[in-house]
């Protein structure tokens, strides 16, 4: 499954250009609710999504520690400090995920992106291709940012292929940047910038 489609990109970047919803073809970002709870914490404490993350060593987290989190996702998009987004698929509304921009340097238009889809039973079908395309388009088309970056650790095979499809480039490695289930674990970091997102669309298009 491939969310690389020419007629997705069509359709990211005409609903960016008429502001409608941030809707792709099989998904949509939208702003966390509490009612999102349930959701979140059947798979939150999964261990192996929280290594994939990089956050198994903070342990289980609460349903409180949850709703502090999404309370704080509407507090950091008022200040413009981070935009974080639900990501739910079209066709049931059911929430798989989440996708945000966070340190985000609004001088250098610069900021790093993040992706989960919560629930493994959605992993490898293009949703986070599609789900990424989406959150690039609102990054430089509503917020006119520059440049978005990630890291991505060495282990993480699913996610390194779906940034490097979605247009991302390897800029450089943090070696044995973090101890992950018993091992040392290099942080690749990759990015990409305006030009070549547009670039993408044009030559799709
Ligand atoms: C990383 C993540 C966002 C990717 O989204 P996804 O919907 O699973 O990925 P996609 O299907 O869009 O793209 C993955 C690609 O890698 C391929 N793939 C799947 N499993 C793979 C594996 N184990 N090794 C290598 N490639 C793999 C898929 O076939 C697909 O390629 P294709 O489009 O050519 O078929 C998602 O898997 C996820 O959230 N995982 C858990 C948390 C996580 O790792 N977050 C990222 C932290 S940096």
């Amino acid at each position: 499954m491939c969310a690389c489609h020419p007629s997705l990109y069509k359709t990211i970047f005409y609903s960016f250009l008429v502001f409608k919803m941030i809707e792709g073809k099989r998904v949509r970002l939208r702003s966390f609710e509490l009612s999102d709870l349930d959701e979140i914490m059947k798979h939150w404490n999964n261990m192996e999504l929280r290594n994939l993350l990089g956050g198994a060593d903070r342990g289980p987290v609460t349903r409180n520690e949850e709703e502090e989190w999404v309370r704080n996702t509407w507090k950091q998009r008022q200040e413009r400090r981070a935009f974080t987004f639900a990501i739910e698929t079209l066709t049931d509304s059911k929430l798989i995920g989440g996708t945000g921009l966070f340190n985000i340097d609004w001088t250098s238009r610069s900021t790093a992106v993040g992706i989960s889809i919560y629930n493994p039973e959605y992993w490898g079908k293009g949703y986070g291709q599609e789900s990424m395309d989406l959150i690039l388009g609102f990054a430089f088309q509503n917020l006119n940012l520059n440049r978005v970056e990630l890291d991505v650790f060495d282990f993480n095979k699913r996610a390194q292929k779906c940034y490097l499809k979605v247009g991302f480039k390897e800029v450089g490695r943090r070696r044995k940047a973090r101890f992950i289930d018993g091992k040392y674990r290099d942080a690749i970091i990759l990015d990409i910038l305006k030009d070549e997102w547009v670039t993408r669309f044009r030559e799709s298009g």
